[in-house]
């Protein structure tokens, strides 16, 4: 059985103060939910992440940051390297997301040199793949999907991707209000995992976590992680309101 995972994207939102204010609030919330049985991620701006460590201490919640870079460290300004996210206490991090492909040109060798290296910190990479509406539109979202993991996951061994979280995430539908429907993501979501089977083999590829993002709110959470191959959820603005995103963790019991 696959635990379901259940990660808050916060992007560029909240000052350390809302961040703690939300976690404070959150962590009471969560003690209140029977289904304890989900992981629960946290992903703050960077600089929200020390105090977020203190405060989530003794909770169940992990943190994880929303990027790095591949280098172990080096002349690279405004970056953040593994070491400090994994010094800092976080326990993994989002690579790939659409919109560093999409506004800051990361292509799938740069996730894979980060996923890689997210590995040798201990940091659980979640590994954002998604179509834009095009090329749903055109048909070709399985050609997309794929080439994305078959770049973004090579190199890696069976006992790496035993420990991954993949999140599936159509461009089209983040931050849009237009959820795909659990049927089509579910399908999509089995492709996702037929395509690490090719690569990693069943064992391994029947262990990873296959989140959906994607306009994902408390309404249609439930419906979601009712799928078979839907093992969490990556949440963007519905994760900024800690009743909205507790409601949405219980979704997953
Ligand atoms: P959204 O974002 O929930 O606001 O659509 C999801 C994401 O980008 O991870």
């Amino acid at each position: 059985m696959r635990k379901p995972v259940m990660a808050a994207n916060w992007k560029m939102h909240k000052t350390v103060s809302q961040a703690a204010d939300f976690t404070r609030d959150f962590v009471n919330r969560l003690d209140e939910i029977k289904n304890q049985d989900c992981e629960v991620i946290i992903c703050p701006p960077f600089i929200a992440l020390s105090t977020l460590a203190e405060l989530l201490e003794g909770s169940n919640v992990y943190l994880g940051a929303q990027n790095m870079h591949w280098e172990d460290e080096g002349a690279y300004t405004g970056e953040i390297s593994p070491g400090m996210l994994s010094q800092v206490g976080c326990r993994c991090v989002i690579l790939g997301h659409s919109e560093r492909r999409q506004y800051f040109q990361e292509k799938d060798e740069d996730v894979n040199r980060k996923v890689l290296t997210a590995f040798r910190y201990n940091l659980t990479p979640i590994v954002c793949v998604g179509e834009v509406l095009e090329e749903r539109k055109a048909k070709n979202t399985e050609q997309v999907i794929r080439r994305q993991v078959e770049k973004g996951l090579g190199g890696l061994t069976a006992a790496q991707v035993h420990e991954l979280v993949v999140a599936y995430e159509p461009v089209w539908a983040i931050g849009t209000g237009h959820t795909s429907s659990p049927e089509d993501a579910q399908q999509v979501n089995t492709f996702i995992r037929k395509v690490l089977e090719e690569m990693f083999g069943k064992n391994a590829a029947g262990a990873v976590r296959i989140q959906y993002g994607g306009s994902v709110k408390p309404g249609n959470a439930a419906d979601l992680m009712s799928q078979q191959d839907i093992d969490g959820a990556l949440v963007g603005g519905a994760s900024l309101d800690a009743a909205s995103f507790a409601s949405i963790v219980e979704a997953a019991g």
